[in-house]
C-alpha cells in the first residue's frame, strides 16, 4: 500500500500517473484530505481507498510503506505531529513534495532516524511530463529512494540531487514554467503583429517550443550537444534566424533569462531563511 496525506493538485497528478503507469493500482492507495468529506470525493473520482485522518492513512498502509506528504508547506508542522508515532511504530517512509520545505526542518517534528525522503515535482506532472528532483534524507535505504523514484517517475523524468541544489533546481524546474509561457506569449503577441488569430500564433509557438525541447534532450549526451551547437546548426550564413539572434542578444534575451533565473533563487533562499 502506499499513503497519500493531501490529494489536490500535485497529490492527484502523482496518484493519476502512479495508476495509469501501473506502478500502483488504484486499490493500493489510501489517501486522506483535510476533510473525510474532501476524501471521500478524491477517493471516488481517483478510485483509491480513503482514511478519515493522516494517522489513519500510515495505519492502514501497514508497514515500510511510502506515505507522500502533498499538503501545502504551512500544513506539514500539522501534519507530521499527527502521524509522529504510528509513521514511527510502522517504519514509514516519510516523502514530502512541500516547496522550499528541508529534510532538518521536517526531521524536528518527526522520531529521530524516521526516514524521509525529499522530492520536487513541477506542474507537468499533471501530464506526467515533470522533471522530479529527489533527495533521500539520511536514515533512507537504497532500496527505500528506489521505490520513491520509482513513484516519481510515473510523472515524469526524476534526477537525484544534493539538497543543498533545491532552490536552483527550484528555479530551473519549478518556476521556468512560467517564463517559458511568456516567453510563447511574446512569440504569439509577434505572430499577431504579423496578421495570425492569437490562437494560431499560440499553437505555433508551443509546438516548435515542444518539438525543440525534444531534440535539446535527445542531444544532451552527444558531443557537440549544447543548445548553442544545435542553434548555431540552423543559422546560415546572412540568413534569418542568424538576424533574429543577433536583435534578441542586442536586447539582452540572455542575461534577462540569467537574471530571471537568478531572482528566483535568491527568494527561494531568503524564503527559506525567513
Ligand atoms: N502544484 C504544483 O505545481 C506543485 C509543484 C511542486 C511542489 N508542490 C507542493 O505540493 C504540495 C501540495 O500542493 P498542491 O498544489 O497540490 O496543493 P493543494 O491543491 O492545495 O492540495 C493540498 C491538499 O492537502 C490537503 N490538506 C490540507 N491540510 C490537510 C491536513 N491537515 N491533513 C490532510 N490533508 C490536508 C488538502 O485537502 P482539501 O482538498 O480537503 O483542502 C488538499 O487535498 C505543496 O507542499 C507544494 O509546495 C506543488
Amino acid at each position: 500500500m502506499i499513503g497519500f496525506i493531501g490529494a489536490g493538485a500535485m497529490g492527484s497528478a502523482i496518484i493519476r500517473g502512479a495508476i495509469a503507469s501501473g506502478t500502483y493500482k488504484a486499490a493500493e492507495i489510501v489517501l486522506t484530505a483535510s476533510t473525510p468529506e474532501h476524501a471521500q470525493t478524491y477517493a471516488s473520482e481517483l478510485g483509491t481507498e480513503y482514511a478519515n485522518t493522516a494517522a489513519d492513512v500510515v495505519r492502514r498502509c501497514g508497514k515500510d510503506a511510502i506515505i507522500v506528504i502533498a499538503v501545502k508547506p504551512y500544513a506539514v508542522p500539522t501534519v507530521l505531529h499527527e502521524i509522529r508515532a504510528v509513521a514511527a511504530e510502522q517504519e514509514a517512509v516519510l516523502l514530502s513534495i512541500a516547496a522550499g520545505t528541508t529534510l532538518d526542518s521536517l526531521a524536528i517534528h518527526l522520531n529521530p532516524g524516521q526516514p524521509i525522503v525529499r522530492a520536487m515535482p513541477n506542474v507537468a506532472a499533471s501530464i506526467r511530463q515533470s522533471i522530479t528532483a529527489l533527495c533521500p534524507g539520511a536514515d533512507v535505504t537504497d532500496s527505500q529512494a528506489s521505490e520513491a523514484e520509482r513513484l516519481l517517475s510515473s510523472v515524469g523524468q526524476v534526477i537525484r540531487i544534493a539538497e543543498k541544489d533545491f532552490p536552483t533546481f527550484s528555479a530551473l524546474a519549478g518556476c521556468s514554467p512560467a517564463f517559458t509561457l511568456t516567453y510563447i506569449d511574446a512569440m504569439a503577441r509577434a505572430g499577431v503583429k504579423n496578421g495570425l488569430s492569437k490562437k494560431t500564433a499560440v499553437r505555433i509557438a508551443a509546438q516548435a517550443v515542444l518539438g525543440t525541447a525534444l531534440l535539446s534532450l535527445d542531444a544532451v549526451d552527444e558531443p557537440a550537444g549544447s543548445p548553442m551547437d544545435l542553434a548555431d546548426a540552423v543559422q546560415s550564413p546572412g540568413g534569418t534566424t542568424v538576424a533574429g539572434i543577433i536583435a534578441l542578444e542586442d536586447a539582452g534575451f540572455g542575461a534577462a533569462v540569467v537574471r530571471g533565473v537568478q531572482a528566483a533563487i535568491d527568494r527561494d533562499i531568503e524564503l527559506q531563511q525567513s
